[in-house]
């Protein structure tokens, strides 16, 4: 290979801390890659006060693609973590399309009774930089009895359309069962949510290969639990997709199974792979958090790197390791550590 990619790493908080770097040890079996490490995140802000220096979206944006841990820490408020370092990068490089998919694989467990043969294969597209989070509000009477908070999701039907298509794109791409659906809550939510449905139907007129439902985000909770199989492209705003995709990462067996690609699909700014979990403070530190969903997002920085290949690799290795059953951490009901699990991949792509 020739090409040396420029990968920014931001490890973070917690269990990130221990699957980052091994997940850098997954790419290097399978690519040449030059890293660039920041030690941004909750460490930062006890030293400096902040999560990131001044200017760090600048650093990042030279990068080919960002590969990202977990932020979050118990001592300070969350909105004061995430959107010192996470949010403001998924928002400042118009990363629209979260990309987070659920795959049932061989050897590990649903929650639910599924009946034989039935398979989990979904994927949930999240809009990632307005709706529910565009941080339009504000305080009045700030701290005082009276207090009145503002918190205003705005949609645009320039970002509503592009996720849509993004999803009826996918979704002719994977070519599986060729369906998307959508999720609003547009029987309250007059307007953001209203603008949605009726962009919905716009954009899936001009894919009449595709078959489309359209679901309250209530229902499609309910739905997620209740015929998993039927799913193949869900298309939700930033808030729905955020919930809906920790329901379908549990539904097939583990968070820690879970990988999230935040994309600018037009390539003007790097995208950033990170796995769909936090940083499991309940956990960090042990050695037992699982590795997989980083593996697993690290794969789809590969694809999105144009290195179709390597990726298939990784994610043959992941399964293969599944599948065996005999390096799996406590939350698949293994014993193994987060290294054993790590060790196991590198074995199988060797
Ligand atoms: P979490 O995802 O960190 O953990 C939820 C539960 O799942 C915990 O019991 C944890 O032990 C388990 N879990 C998660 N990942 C696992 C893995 N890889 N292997 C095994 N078990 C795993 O969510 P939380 O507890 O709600 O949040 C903890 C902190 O992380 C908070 O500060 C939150 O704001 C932050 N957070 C950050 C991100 C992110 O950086 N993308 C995502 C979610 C939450
Ligand atoms: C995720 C996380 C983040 C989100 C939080 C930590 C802000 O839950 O990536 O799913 O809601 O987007
Ligand atoms: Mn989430």
């Amino acid at each position: 290979m020739t090409n040396k990619f420029n990968i920014a790493v931001i490890a973070g908080d917690g269990v990130g801390q221990e699957v980052i770097p091994l997940g850098k040890r997954v790419l290097d079996a399978v690519g040449s890659f030059e890293y660039r490490d920041y030690d941004w995140g909750s460490e930062h802000y006890f030293r400096t006060g902040s999560m990131a220096p001044e200017g760090f979206l600048e650093l990042l944006r030279p990068a080919d693609a960002i590969f990202l841990g977990a932020v979050g820490h118990p001592e300070i408020p969350d909105h004061v973590t995430l959107n010192g370092l996470l949010l403001p990068i998924r928002r400042k490089f118009d990363q629209y399309a979260n990309v987070r998919p659920a795959v049932l694989y061989d050897g590990v467990r649903s929650p639910l009774a599924l009946r034989k043969g039935e398979k989990i294969d979904m994927v949930v597209v999240r809009e990632n930089t307005e709706g529910e989070y565009a941080q339009v509000g504000g305080f009045v009477y700030h701290e005082q009895p009276d207090e009145v908070a503002i918190q205003t999701a705005v949609f645009t039907r320039r970002g509503i359309e592009r996720i849509i298509r993004y999803a009826f794109e996918l979704a002719r791409k994977r070519n599986k069962k060729k369906r998307v659906a959508s999720i609003t809550k547009s029987n309250a939510q007059g307007f953001g949510m209203v603008l949605w449905d009726r962009t919905f139907q716009i954009v899936a007129s001009e894919y009449p290969d595709i078959s489309t439902e359209s679901l309250l985000v209530d229902a499609a909770a309910m739905n997620f639990i209740r015929r998993p199989e039927s799913f193949d492209v869900v298309v939700a705003s930033n808030l729905f997709g955020d919930i809906l995709s920790d329901i379908s990462a549990i539904l097939v067996g583990s968070m820690g199974l879970a990988p999230s690609a935040n994309l600018d699909p037009t390539r003007r700014f790097p995208s950033m792979f990170e796995p769909v979990h936090g940083s499991a403070p309940d956990i960090a530190g042990k050695g037992i958090v699982n590795p997989l969903a980083t593996f697993f997002s690290a794969a789809q920085m590969l694809e999105h790197l144009g290195l179709p290949e390597a990726a298939e690799k990784v994610n043959v290795a992941i399964a293969k390791v599944l599948a065996e059953g005999k390096a799996l951490t406590p939350d698949l009901g293994g014993k193994s550590t987060t290294t054993d699990v790590a060790e196991a991949v590198l074995n199988h792509i060797r």
